[in-house]
């Protein structure tokens, strides 16, 4: 019979194979706790719409890239829809300069001349859409890309502002028609969303990417609403702010913490809210896996704006 072990007492030290155990233990009840929290987050987005504002400014490291590639092909492969709808503000500027052309910005809006806006047309729905087309499909994914022109998806007119400033060719939108998305989404496509709108009249209209992400997400009832950037979030004095209600954030915005291209992105996250979109969030588009940590954690990561 083999020796019974001992009891330990509360003075007896720990060996060294026991506290290692000890340590593997606590390492695998942790996870347990996260699969088991993940697991129930894949089962409450399943079948559903998640709507990503994929940012110009997140766009930057391949391997970052890729790996939002990587987890967009993992959400769909666990059930959910994804869609995404990219900005490329800083590859809009970037050609213009080499073209030439300056890029003017008000309050975090582009002015849009119709010289800029072939440029800014060729730039968002050829290079930045198909590149990001083409990181989708190389991780296994079936990416197809679209501007808010095709179906007609995204129908805009142009942008009168209460401050009566113009932004030339810049549109705002009239109406989101999601049948071609949707189409898509059903037949196993990842749709990957320019924001070009068209007139009633065919003339193309530059729009801010967060309006049209928000507006898209409205029009599909998503049931999430991811914003992409190259921030953790809603910032002030440096420190990241988790929640805010939406008067806190038009608040910010008045008092002036919010500014540039922050403002259009809070302003979407708004409109989500009073549009039936279950949730909206602002994350970390250059931290690798922010989605993933976003969407199957309690705590989340970024700002999330509510009620
Ligand atoms: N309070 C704030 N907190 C965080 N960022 C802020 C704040 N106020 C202004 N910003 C600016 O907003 C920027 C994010 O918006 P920006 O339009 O540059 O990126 P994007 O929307 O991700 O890219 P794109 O416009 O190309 O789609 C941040 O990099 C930051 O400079
Ligand atoms: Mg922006």
């Amino acid at each position: 019979m083999e020796n019974p072990t001992p009891p330990k007492g509360p003075m007896q030290a720990e060996t060294a194979p026991d506290a290692a155990k000890s340590a593997q233990g606590a390492a695998n009840a942790a996870k347990k706790a996260l699969l088991l929290e993940a697991l129930s987050y894949i089962g409450h987005f399943k079948g559903k719409i998640v709507v990503i504002k994929y940012g110009g400014a997140a766009q930057v490291h391949e391997a970052v890239k890729r790996s939002f590639a990587n987890d967009v092909v993992l959400l769909q492969s666990l059930g959910m829809l994804p869609v995404i709808v990219h900005g490329g503000g800083p590859e809009v500027s970037r050609t213009m300069e080499a073209m030439g052309q300056e890029a003017v910005f008000v309050d975090g809006l582009r002015v849009t001349t119709a010289e800029g806006l072939n440029v800014t047309e060729m730039v968002l729905s050829g290079l930045v859409n198909k590149d990001i087309v083409a990181l989708v499909n190389q991780q296994g994914g079936r990416g197809v890309g679209i501007s808010g022109k095709d179906g007609p998806t995204v129908l805009a007119r142009r942008l009168q502002r209460q401050d009566g400033k113009d932004l030339g060719l810049v549109g705002e939108i009239e109406q989101v028609d999601p049948s071609l998305i949707t189409l898509l989404l059903e037949r196993g496509f990842i749709p990957v969303i320019s924001p070009i709108g068209m007139g009633d009249d065919g003339t193309t209209y530059n729009i801010n990417a967060d309006s049209a992400a928000a507006r898209i997400a409205a029009a599909l009832k998503a049931e999430k609403m991811i914003f992409m950037t190259d921030v953790d979030g809603v910032l002030q004095d440096g420190t990241l702010v988790s929640a805010l209600t939406a008067a806190e954030a038009l608040h910010l915005i008045d008092q002036g913490v919010i500014s540039g291209g922050m403002v259009p992105k809070v302003e979407a996250m708004l409109h989500c809210l009073g549009h039936g979109v279950g949730t909206a969030t602002i994350i970390n588009g250059g931290e690798h896996h922010a989605i993933i940590a976003e969407l199957f954690t309690d705590t989340g990561v970024g700002t999330q704006i509510t009620p």
